[in-house]
């Protein structure tokens, strides 16, 4: 798969994100992130939907659960035809496993599996603290995603800064979809470690996830081809 730009359409149901996405209409469908307030909010009908559109979709619903529940949840995911789903890496290897024994379709493909190693949330002091966890983050991550890797995932949702070492060390092949990706002059928001998407490409980066710097602009669609302009072309 290519590198692409994966726009969050974090809106609180149907009709607003009907409305976003018109905006697309006779323009390059962007690749779509449906997370947990859509998809709790409107049910599996919104991922037929979108996906009717003619958008390529990343349902970001982080499962962590038992395996065997984990991988019969998967393969309910994978009959909804998604491109990407996810899950957290701490739910261990074995949880992994299932995970990708569920995501089956009966013409033998599968959508990309990815983890999320360390929510970006979480700082070193909150790691220690609430997990116990006392190794550095960037160690944690790149365990996280060791342990990915050997259970058979396609990647890992990553802030832009760790895509590189992830490369690094485990190859080109292994895909780092990242967050916290804002435009020089643009608005930060609550994300605290942020890169443009012409650093994201630089570093590496797979995918970039981009919500409020698309979702809120004046002009989505033109917010839109400056990311796609400075990532991908
Ligand atoms: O609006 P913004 O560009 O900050 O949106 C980023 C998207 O990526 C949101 O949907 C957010 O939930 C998601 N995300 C994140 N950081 C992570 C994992 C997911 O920002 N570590």
């Amino acid at each position: 798969m290519g590198k692409d730009v994966i726009v969050a359409c974090d809106f609180a149901g149907a009709q607003a994100v009907y409305g976003f996405l018109d905006r697309f209409a006779g323009e390059k469908k962007p690749f779509v992130k449906i997370g947990m307030e859509l998809f709790y909010a409107e049910g599996p009908e919104i991922v037929r939907q979108i996906k009717k559109r003619g958008h390529r979709i990343f349902l970001d619903l982080k499962l962590h659960d038992i395996p065997n529940t984990v991988k019969k949840a998967m393969a309910v995911l994978s009959a909804l035809d998604v491109d990407i789903c996810n899950l957290h890496a701490a739910g261990t290897r074995a949880m992994m496993e299932a995970a990708l024994e569920g995501l089956t379709r009966p013409d033998g493909t599968r959508p990309l599996l990815i983890a999320v190693t360390q929510l970006t949330s979480t700082d070193q002091r909150s790691m220690e603290r609430d997990l116990l966890i006392r190794e550095p983050l960037d160690q944690v991550v790149l365990h996280y995603a060791a342990t990915a890797r050997s259970a058979g995932l396609d990647g890992v949702v990553c802030s832009p800064l760790e895509a590189g070492k992830i490369h690094e060390r485990f190859g080109g092949d292994f895909l780092t979809v990242t967050p916290g990706i804002r435009f020089a002059d643009g608005d930060r928001g609550d994300q605290k470690r942020v890169t443009t998407p012409a650093e994201a490409k630089k570093i590496g980066s797979d995918y970039i996830v981009v919500g409020r710097p698309i979702t809120a602009a004046a002009d989505p669609v033109a917010a839109y081809e400056r990311c796609v302009a400075e990532f991908v072309d």
